[in-house]
């Protein structure tokens, strides 16, 4: 992953793609996995190769929960909103890890140091509740030791 990418860049990356084939969100997912985040040259380079408007591009950018539209934290907690997690307290482990982190869900600190990001089940409901710290499963979590982990995060560390 890297960021800020060039209009160049994000021309070659898109330049597969086009007009009137579905191709509006498998253009916006290589987008994000390539640089982490779909920026608004990104949204304007992927309305202009599919022949559309930004507004229409942003309006899908901004309905998909997985979609960000700045560069990602440093360290990212995900928290699972899954049935199985919110079954088993994940509603009190958002409480606990909001408060800790002083964020809102899709909320990062000021200098991107880390963030709290609501999370979809990918089937690793064995360790619900839990959340991903960087992609890496962590669970299943107390509202202690999801204390314990946000003050960790929080430190650096
Ligand atoms: S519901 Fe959280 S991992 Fe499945």
């Amino acid at each position: 992953m890297q960021a800020e990418p060039t209009v160049q860049e994000l021309r070659d990356l898109v330049r597969e793609f086009e007009p009137g084939k579905g191709h509006v969100m498998p253009a916006l997912h290589k987008v994000q996995e390539r640089y982490g985040y779909i920026s608004r040259p990104a949204i304007e380079v992927v309305a202009r190769q599919l022949n559309t408007t930004a507004a229409l591009i942003y309006g899908a950018v901004s309905f998909y929960t997985d979609f960000r539209t700045s560069p990602p934290p440093r360290t990212e907690i995900s928290w699972c909103s899954g049935p199985t997690c919110r079954l088993l307290g994940g509603d009190h482990i958002r409480e606990a890890l909001q408060q800790t982190l002083e964020l809102p869900l899709g909320g990062h600190s000021d200098d991107h140091g880390y963030g709290l990001h609501t999370g979809q089940c990918n089937g690793t409901c064995h360790e619900a509740p839990m959340v991903w710290v960087n992609g890496t499963v962590v669970g299943p979590l107390t509202v202690t030791s999801a204390i314990q982990l946000a003050r960790k995060v929080k430190a650096g560390a």
